[in-house]
């Protein structure tokens, strides 16, 4: 587990380093954006898909007895949910759960409420299906960003708005909702019959004490108002080889969602993606420790040149591997911003504005990239910033 590897990304059409991303003169630009990392997948993971390619028969395939019970495991040994198997249903991906739960439970020109800055295919999936963005921003305050429930309370309370897209731990401002802030939504949506969606694709990231809560292990009557998509791209770095899961406890959501996965015929299995997974929950544990060791020591490596450099301040993260820059001080706008990232510092990251107009004077740095390259690109923004 050599983190520190410099492996060429452009050997294979990663988005990070293609120009669909970082634009046609971007090629030298550090590759900062999208939410990967530069880093081989966990040993036990290349192992077992090793196997499965020297089996070499890749015909029709159910999931492997053994994918459940390590989801499952996973979920019990490291967060403390147990989780019904029979809750758990097969996606695509998440995004695509996501579009679907809002094709299900929401109509046409309904609102689906999101908390900016936020994840910005949220908006994406709403605006594509036809439903109204419904923002309820959240409160920066002294560096820490919170929840703003009196405006939920107030969202809620409209008929209109009948679903929620939580994304738990929060990309990307870096927050792991705590149990107690979870609850307080938990009550309001349930109160107002707004169903809970919560992306939790980013749960096994978390640094220090703080601690993941799943949404729908609240209790019961969290686990029947809310849908939960797990997957588990991020946290071993298949996002290209796997699918994804969507926990739906309560069984009239549950068995609409099946009968729209079967509408849609996104019920097929991959084979590489069954075997990715398994290993990854069943064998991934150690690698997974290594690996948010090592980013939360590139995080302390940025937190310490960030500290004395005016004009950019890091907004603390409690999870995930990317951080929430604050450039609001140098007064630039969204494009001057880029621009001088990309030209003076020669940062290839993704731009505030993209995550809501509340991302403005913002960048989002990944940060799951070797130390070296890192300290690099920091060294270039010194170099920019007081040039
Ligand atoms: C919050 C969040 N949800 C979903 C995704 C994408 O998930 P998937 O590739 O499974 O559709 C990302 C990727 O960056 C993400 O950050």
């Amino acid at each position: 587990m050599n983190f520190d590897l410099e492996i060429n990304r452009r050997e294979v059409p990663a988005l990070k380093t293609h120009k669909m991303v970082l634009g046609d003169d971007g090629e030298n630009l550090f590759a900062a954006g999208v939410a990967d990392m530069d880093f081989l997948a966990p040993p036990a993971v290349l192992q077992a898909m090793q196997k499965r390619l020297q089996h070499g028969v890749f015909g029709y395939e159910t999931l492997p007895d053994g994918l459940i019970p390590a989801l499952t495991h996973w979920q019990e040994k490291h967060h403390r949910w147990l989780l019904d198997p029979a809750h758990i249903l097969r996606a695509p991906n998440v995004l695509n759960a996501l579009a679907i739960a809002a094709s299900l439970f929401t109509e046409a020109g309904d609102g689906i409420i999101v908390q900016p800055p936020v994840f910005f295919d949220f908006y994406d999936i709403i605006r594509e299906n036809h439903r109204e963005v419904v923002e309820n921003s959240l409160i920066l305050n002294q560096g820490r960003y919170r929840m703003d429930f009196d405006g939920l309370e107030r969202l809620a309370a409209n008929p209109r708005n009948r679903m929620l897209f939580l994304c738990n731990p929060h990309n990307p401002v870096g927050r792991v909702w705590t149990r107690g802030e979870l609850q307080r939504i938990h009550d309001i949506c349930a109160r107002h019959g707004v169903l809970v969606v919560s992306d939790e694709i980013h749960a096994d990231i978390t640094f220090g004490d703080h601690r993941y809560t799943p949404f729908a292990s609240l209790g019961a009557a969290a686990a029947q108002n809310s849908i939960t998509c797990l997957s588990p791209a991020k946290s071993f770095n298949i996002a290209a080889c796997c699918s994804a899961f969507t926990v739906v406890a309560n069984p009239d959501k549950r068995r609409a969602f099946q009968m729209e996965n079967s509408r849609l015929t996104v019920n097929k299995n991959n084979a590489y993606a069954s075997v990715a997974m398994e290993a990854a929950y069943r064998d991934g544990a150690d690698w997974l420790d290594a690996v948010r060791a090592y980013i939360a020591d590139n995080l302390a490596l940025v937190r310490k040149r960030l500290a004395n450099l005016e004009g950019v301040s890091l907004i603390e993260p409690e999870g995930t591997f990317l951080l929430w820059l604050d450039f609001r001080s140098l007064n630039l706008t969204p494009d001057d911003l880029t621009a001088f990232l990309r030209n003076q510092a020669g940062w290839g990251v993704t731009r505030g504005i993209a995550f809501g107009d509340q991302g403005a004077g913002f960048a989002r740095l990944n940060i799951a990239c070797p130390r070296a390259r890192l300290a690099r690109a920091l060294d270039q923004l010194a170099q920019a910033m007081t040039g």
